[in-house]
């Protein structure tokens, strides 16, 4: 086979703490602003919630040997703050942290490397009872438990990411409203964008205070924005706004030391207030940076548009765009001169059936090749890319969407909480190690 990636490159597969773990109310876990949500009629598909999830807080053994027998190297998992600090301050919970440790225990016989987020959406809800990240205060009592997340496990985990996607917290919780807390004010919006931002600079700080000896950094969700028609200026103007309120409004702040100027007048009394020194913290320097990319963003002056799908769209409804991977990385590696880049998760749903022992999910294969291949033209062009994540390990609870939605490479049949290797499953290991032995 063709050597396409280095030899040190990491062959991941990505996990969320609330999507899989359940066990919500088990040794001492506090509830959090998904648990809150989740119970909140109409609010998720089918009203599913993460109360057993996959159960992967009893089961995490057999999904640590399932990700051995697939053969991946790395493993992006996220603490669930409640669990090891029931409100949100004060008191840790031994029992919560015990979790963690043992989940490192098995990816360390393993041969597994970890890689820990911090936050991946699930706000301790006496905080978001405070204020949650509307509530400056809140990025303080981030610090204090990312410092004592590196000091217990620094020297264990291969990296630690602050936050996953800052931009769904801000925008999905507190503008749209389809996501945990559900609220919808712009202004609150970009006053949580700040402040996550702000927070994650705090972290930094602080876990570097630790002596943490973990590569630091943060993971975000970004879609390059193409114009539906480049030849009108409406669409050319939607692409550079959509780029502005996703892309721009957190790669700035974090490398250039300033919101962009135009997004900031776009939102006019709905901009966060920015304190002095606000900015220094924020643009502490990284160790590396994630990108979790699924689709392009296709913008036209006349508002919404179908993307032309040339390769289709997945059960999501998301365009599969693989030329989108490669023309961003290049694009973030040229404009920003960011640290080295993780794709910290890259993956489809599909609307996959059990067959016997078996799961034949041809489209999330091409979907993985397609997006490996681009992966690959871009550290051709030069972007120093350091590993991939497959979203993700198993399927499980797709946030408001419930499990109606599999992201899985490995199977969950709910109701008996069996596991089985879907096809992508076996096509990832070979891939995985058709490339190392190319290398
Ligand atoms: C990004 C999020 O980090 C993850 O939690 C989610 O399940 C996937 N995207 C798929 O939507």
């Amino acid at each position: 086979m063709k050597h396409l990636f280095p030899a040190d490159f990491a062959w991941g597969v990505a996990t969320s703490a609330y999507q899989i773990e359940g066990a919500t109310q088990v040794d001492g876990r506090g509830p959090s602003i998904w648990d809150t949500f989740s119970h909140t009629a109409g609010k998720t598909d089918g009203g599913d919630t993460g109360d057993i999830a996959c159960e992967h807080y009893q089961r995490y053994r057999e999904d640590i040997a399932l990700m051995r027998e697939m053969g991946v190297t790395d493993y992006r998992f996220s603490c669930a703050w409640p669990r090891v600090q029931p409100t949100g301050s004060g008191a840790w919970n031994e029992k919560g942290w015990d979790f963690y440790a043992r989940v490192l225990d098995a990816l360390d016989e393993a041969g597994i490397a970890a890689h820990a987020t911090l936050y991946h959406w699930d706000l301790p809800q006496p905080l978001e009872d405070a204020g949650g990240w509307r509530n400056r205060a809140t990025c303080a009592l981030f610090a204090e438990y990312a410092a004592e997340f590196a000091r217990r496990f620094g020297s264990r985990v291969k990296t630690i990411a602050t936050h996953n996607e800052p931009w769904c917290t801000a925008t999905l919780g507190h503008e749209t409203g389809q996501f945990a807390p559900g609220l919808r004010d712009r202004a609150a919006a970009f006053l949580v964008s700040h402040h996550l931002l702000l927070s994650h600079g705090m972290a930094l700080q602080a876990m570097r205070a630790a002596g943490c000896k973990a590569q630091l950094g943060i993971v975000l969700n970004q879609s390059p924005a193409y114009p539906a028609n480049p030849d009108s200026e409406a669409d050319r103007r939607a692409a550079r706004l959509a780029d502005g309120l996703s892309t721009r409004w957190y790669m700035d702040p974090l490398f250039r030391g300033a919101y962009p100027a135009d997004v900031v007048a776009h939102l006019g009394s709905d901009a966060p207030q920015v304190e002095q020194g606000d900015m220094a913290i924020i643009g502490q320097p990284m160790d590396f940076l994630g990108l979790n990319y699924y689709m392009r963003s296709y913008c036209s002056g006349e508002g919404r548009v179908q993307p032309p799908g040339e390769r289709g769209f997945t059960d999501m409804g998301w365009e599969v765009y693989p030329e989108g991977l490669t023309e961003h990385l290049v694009r973030l590696a040229r404009g920003y001169n960011p640290p080295p880049i993780y794709i910290t998760e890259n993956g489809a749903a599909t609307p996959d059936t059990l067959e016997g022992d078996a799961v034949h999910d041809a489209d999330r294969v091409n979907y993985l090749r397609w997006h490996l291949e681009a992966a690959a033209a871009a550290l051709q062009q030069g972007v120093d890319l350091r590993g991939y994540f497959a979203w993700s390990l198993l399927d499980n609870f797709e946030w408001d969407s419930g499990y109606a939605k599999r992201f899985g490479l490995i199977y969950v049949d709910y109701a008996t909480q069996r596991r089985v290797l879907k096809d992508s499953a076996h096509w990832y290991r070979g891939y995985i190690t058709a490339q190392r032995a190319a290398t």
